[in-house]
């Protein structure tokens, strides 16, 4: 029946099933589309939502000192100067003088083994560009023609509220989610009774303007973060910091990542007030990259906050009676670029009967839809039992109802989206009150009784 061929999905694989089966979709795409900016399409929203879902119950739920919050994505001006982001939040730019195709001189550096980052000065990536001239090729007409290096900063300005536009700090789309919890510390340990250590959580769109956006969601300039700040004693900063990135691993392992596909990245070059920085990375189609990153940041945003806001942001121990500022331990990732670690990770292409069977075997906690009802042909005597199946299933589970086309090449469907059951009512139904249940992993097919698909469901889902 099925053999497994070893495929790696590339990313064109992936780019043409997220199109082809609704779950990614190229922005504006009547008009063109609009580069480093991606919608979610039906199946990408449900398989988005459940990431987020996961992410906030082991986040949050789970944790008795860790709360949520959901902050505004347009801040106080001031907010994006004490955090060192107007003045330092950019990229290395250089320009192909021949095609005038823009790219991030970093990037172009590590794409030739030469180590280099964002956080190099303007001198240092500009000297690594010159001692390797002759490598460097633009990755749009192939030239070896660039400008100098130039810091480019990623904020993306709005004119919200500014009616004169004379002489005023612009209000900014924020750049990560992490500061609308910084400066609601004061309101969360006013308000929720919290001790340190303690943690606050969010979800929410940060804005980019990416210079090089690249590798389809993976680098975008709107995007989806989900962001922890734990907030601690100084003298707990690296063992706090060591069990939040086990538990960190240890929570996209239990998501359904394959443990070979990750690993751990130390950040050689720290920022001054880094005590310690590491990401978790995923194995892409075009490499080893970036999930999430796991820093320690000392009481750098605290401190910064505080002076530019004139607001004291410390803590009083009442016990040791004591007060000091928290340092602060981060996690955070990007919900896109787990959506396409997800994709990536559950692709898999069988031989079937001669003929090619798309799988995605996503875990079935996340996957878009639970179950399809599929009767067996339009006829009435089928559709109006299925659909009454649809409607017994549908506030419990993720469901969809499909009569289109016939079985197999729904279940084909079915198998492109991750769906973990389809259940067929054929004309024996009607008699022995009895559903087929195929099984997606192993295309195994169960005969159940309707009243009891609830509860196999339950079960098997678990
Ligand atoms: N508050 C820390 C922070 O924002 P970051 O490394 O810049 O750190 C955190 O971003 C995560 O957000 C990354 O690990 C990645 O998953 C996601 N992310 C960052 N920039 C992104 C982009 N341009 N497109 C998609 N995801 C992005």
């Amino acid at each position: 029946m099925a053999s497994k061929k070893p495929v790696e999905s590339s990313m064109d694989t992936i780019i043409s099933l997220s199109k082809r089966r609704g779950f990614i979709y190229p922005s504006s795409e009547i008009y063109g589309g609009f580069a480093g900016i991606y919608d979610l399409g039906p199946m990408g929203v449900e398989l988005a939502n459940n990431i987020k879902t996961q992410w906030w119950n082991v986040m949050v739920r789970r944790r008795k000192d860790i709360v949520g919050l959901d902050s505004a994505i347009f801040m106080h001006p001031k907010i994006w100067v004490a955090s060192g982001h107007v003045a330092g939040f950019s990229d290395p730019l250089i320009e192909c003088k021949d095609c005038h195709a823009r790219s991030r001189a970093d990037k172009l550096l590590e794409e030739i083994g030469i180590q280099a980052d964002e956080k190099m000065s303007e001198d240092e990536i500009n000297k690594l560009l010159h001692d390797n001239k002759d490598r460097i090729v633009c990755p749009s007409c192939g030239k070896k023609n660039f400008t100098e290096a130039k810091k480019f900063n990623l904020l993306v300005k709005s004119n919200l509220g500014d009616f004169s536009s004379e002489g005023k700090e612009p209000a900014y789309l924020r750049g990560e989610t992490c500061q609308g919890i910084y400066v609601n510390y004061k309101n969360i340990i006013d308000t929720m009774h919290v001790k340190v250590p303690f943690g606050i959580a969010q979800i929410g769109k940060a804005f980019r303007n990416e210079i090089a956006p690249r590798q389809f969601v993976f680098r975008c300039r709107e995007f989806e973060q989900m962001e922890m700040q734990y907030f601690l004693r100084p003298e707990n900063e690296m063992s706090e910091y060591d069990k939040l990135k086990e538990y960190r691993f240890n929570a996209l392992v239990e998501l359904g990542l394959k443990k070979e596909n990750i690993r751990w990245k130390k950040h050689e070059n720290l920022v001054f007030y880094a005590k310690a920085a590491y990401d978790i990375e995923y194995k892409f189609p075009f490499g080893w990259d970036e999930l999430e990153g796991v820093h320690a940041r000392g009481n750098y945003d605290l401190t910064q906050h505080s002076m530019h806001s004139g607001e004291k942001l410390d803590y009083f121990d009442q016990e040791k009676g004591e007060r000091y500022t928290p340092h602060i331990i981060e996690s955070s990732g990007g919900v896109g670029r787990l959506v396409l670690a997800m994709l990536v990770d559950s692709y898999n292409e069988e031989e079937v009967n001669g003929e090619t069977r798309v799988v995605l075997r996503l875990p079935r906690k996340i996957a878009p839809v639970k179950v399809a009802i599929l009767p067996l042909s339009k006829k009435d005597e089928l559709t109006a039992p299925s659909e009454k199946i649809f409607d017994t299933l549908k506030d419990r589970f993720s469901c969809v109802y499909d009569e289109t086309q016939s079985i197999g090449k729904r279940y084909r469907r079915q198998d492109e989206i991750g769906t973990p059951y389809c259940v067929t009512f054929d004309f024996d139904s009607l008699k022995d009150d009895a559903v087929t249940v195929r099984d997606r992993d192993t295309m195994t097919q169960d005969r159940v009784k309707i009243a009891d698909f609830p509860a196999y469901l339950e079960e098997n889902l678990k």
